[in-house]
């Protein structure tokens, strides 16, 4: 169990509400009965190749039928093989020949206040557009290009540009620094980068060019630089590398036909942190990941047709890969896009944005409702909600504190909550709730969805009291599992396959109730979730150790009301007697070595950083310092743990 959540889990474990679907939400629910889950989830773990054969028929559309459903060579899936597809197809031209051209796709609001909105044929012929630039700027398929963008209708049409010729994207969130940027670029060998001048964040212009520039320094492999113009602010454009968006997008024609792609072609890579210091390009396919983010976004979210739904979430991550991108474009779905802050120009920015469009289901982050919680239900109360008949978190644990608020607050007792758990490697939702059957407990995500098969294991393998909880794993292939670690299959095999031989280890513990419900109790490595980001302790440790001042440095996470888990960092310096300048520039620091998100909440500096005799930071030790669940003075100056540390030492 990880400790670090372990205040959280004691809280968790108490809970023994019951909240059922309302009636009037299960009578015209997609799934509307149990009898209709454990039907769907029967025939998918049972007769797996006829169900996804029939699911792959009906809901992509195929170029070239394909031979076999799947090949399963452990660790190794294929899916769908010897077929082609395509996914910008599947999210564009398919909903235009069903009829839904003049369907809003994308209606978007930027942070200043300016909208858009695309209709699926409209961005069908921006996507064609976009493509057709990349082509002729040298991109084909298979090349990497990296997307570092702000939340703009350009971000989607990129990424479904690059899906259309079979390039394959690689979106960096736009937070992150230029070493990350150039860490990412040279790992994938990206052939190209698509920015923009810059970003709106509250009401501020960050420029991102001037990052990317910095990056291309150290990105030897990037041959072009697509800018588009969002900010207007000045910038440096570099000859015979940099070209605007306007300059090559607009000039294009707007039929650009959809290439075939194998099944198994590469979709995109989308990098996340491991329990290393560098972060893993997770590598996803065409086909099967379509059909997951498609059906999985179906079920779970209950899709119809005068759904105006909104994912909170940045492209920069996996939710938004799946649940802003390829599953809802997928399904015919209208999606709100918003481009900046929660809180500007006020902290009710967003209750606006749901009463102004009238959104009907909202996917957001227990992390933004705790904040909300925080800034008053005064900025809840100004606006009518009346439209939402769906809710949905993602990204961690929900406390039940944060379920009941958004239950009550936001869903005035009348929306069922889809707690949704999975990873970026799992390429959409494993464990929710189906919100027309699904009695829900607040704190558990419920039960697997049809095709996950979820199973409990000890540290050796061996069977345990599910009840009692241990290491989560899935125990079959499914469509949209990831397909290896971008240029090492062997840290592909032993990060997840390794510890059991024919079951995913999902990083997670978890414990499955007496009631077939599973409840995460976080994670068994040294990956900490700030924010519902996901980030690796060692990498942080890294980008400390990168400043000539520090000698040593150990990072865990500690409990934070807000962000879930907040950054504490143990450093040893050179200077003896290190104050607040110092502490401000390591947080600079980190910032520049990663990004914002990875900036350590406290930076505590110690004389030693306490270690095992086999040499390995004493987490345990620094987790239970760092959360004050041990009295040792006054830590924010130097502390000496060697004392502490031999006694732990003894105990264990
Ligand atoms: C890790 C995956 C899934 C997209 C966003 C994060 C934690 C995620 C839940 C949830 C409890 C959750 C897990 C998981 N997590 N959703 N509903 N309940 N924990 O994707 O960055 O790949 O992180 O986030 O620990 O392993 P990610």
């Amino acid at each position: 169990m990880s400790e670090s959540s372990s205040g959280q889990i004691d809280h968790v474990l108490d809970e023994s509400r019951l909240f059922p679907p309302p009636a009037e939400f299960t009578q015209k629910a997609v799934i509307g009965s149990i009898e209709q889950y454990d039907e769907l989830y029967a025939r998918a773990r049972d007769d797996r190749d006829g169900f996804w054969r029939q699911e792959a028929l009906e809901h992509l559309h195929w170029f070239q039928p394909f031979d076999q459903v799947c090949k399963w060579e452990p660790p190794h899936a294929e899916w769908f093989v010897g077929g082609k597809t395509n996914a910008s197809y599947n999210c564009l031209d398919r909903n235009i020949e069903l009829g839904l051209g003049d369907r809003p796709a994308i209606i978007w609001e930027g942070e200043p206040g300016d909208t858009r909105t695309l209709t699926y044929s409209e961005l069908k012929t921006e996507v064609s557009k976009c493509a057709a630039a990349l082509r002729e700027l040298g991109i084909e398929a298979g090349d990497i290009v990296s997307i570092y963008m702000p939340m703009t209708p350009e971000l989607a049409i990129a990424m479904l540009a690059c899906a259309r010729i079979g390039a394959i994207h690689s979106v960096i969130f736009a937070g992150f620094s230029a070493e990350s940027i150039a860490d990412r670029n040279q790992d994938a060998q990206a052939k190209m980068v698509i920015t923009s001048d810059g970003l709106y964040r509250r009401g501020k212009v960050l420029p991102l060019k001037e990052t990317v520039n910095e990056a291309l320094e150290k990105s030897p492999s990037v041959e072009t630089c697509l800018v588009l113009k969002r900010v207007g602010n000045d910038v440096v454009m570099k000859e015979g590398r940099d070209v605007w968006w306007h300059d090559v997008v607009d000039k294009q024609s707007g039929d650009l036909p959809a290439e075939p792609m194998d099944s198994e072609a590469t979709l995109f890579i989308l990098y996340t942190s491991g329990s290393t210091g560098k972060p893993k390009g997770i590598r996803h396919t065409t086909a099967g990941y379509n059909l997951w983010a498609k059906r999985t976004f179906q079920w779970v979210f209950d899709h119809r047709d005068d759904d105006v739904y909104w994912c909170t979430a940045d492209c920069g991550w996996i939710t938004g890969h799946s649940y802003i991108v390829y599953g809802p474009l997928s399904a015919g779905a209208t999606c709100l896009m918003y481009e900046g802050a929660p809180n500007h120009p006020a902290e009710d920015r967003f209750w606006d944005l749901v009463e102004k469009y009238k959104v009907t289901i909202l996917y957001t982050a227990p992390t933004a409702i705790r904040a909300f919680i925080k800034w008053g239900d005064q900025h809840v109360d100004k606006h009518d909600l009346s439209s939402l008949r769906l809710l949905g978190t993602v990204g961690e644990g929900i406390n039940p504190e944060a379920w009941m608020w958004y239950h009550k607050k936001i869903g005035a007792e009348k929306c069922p909550i889809v707690d949704t758990w999975w990873q970026t490697e799992t390429g959409g939702i494993m464990m929710s709730p189906l919100p027309g059957v699904t009695p829900t407990k607040p704190g558990s995500c419920t039960k697997p969805l049809p095709g996950v098969v979820p199973t409990i294991l000890a540290e050796d393998g061996s069977a345990v009291d599910q009840e009692h909880g241990g290491k989560l794993c899935i125990q079959q292939p499914w469509p949209g599992m990831l397909r290896g670690v971008w240029g090492d299959d062997d840290r592909f095999v032993s990060t997840y396959w390794a510890t059991f031989k024919d079951a995913y280890l999902t990083g997670d513990n978890a414990r499955c109730d007496k009631d077939g419900y599973y409840w995460i109790m976080g994670r068994i490595d040294d990956v900490i979730n700030v924010s519902g980001h996901r980030l690796s302790t060692i990498e942080v440790e890294s980008a400390l150790v990168s400043h000539p001042a520090v000698a040593e440095a150990a990072v865990v996470g500690r409990p934070d009301e807000c962000k879930g888990e907040a950054i504490a960092a143990f450093v040893t310096v050179t200077d003896p007697n290190p104050g607040e300048e110092l502490r401000q520039e390591l947080r600079n620091h980190v910032r520049k070595q990663i990004g914002a998100l990875a900036q350590p909440d406290d930076i505590r500096f110690a004389a030693s950083v306490p270690k095992t005799r086999s040499g390995k930071i004493m987490r345990r030790l620094l987790r239970d310092i760092a959360a004050g669940r041990e009295a040792v003075g006054d830590t924010s100056t130097l502390e000496d743990f060697t004392v502490l540390a031999q006694l732990r030492e003894e105990e264990s």
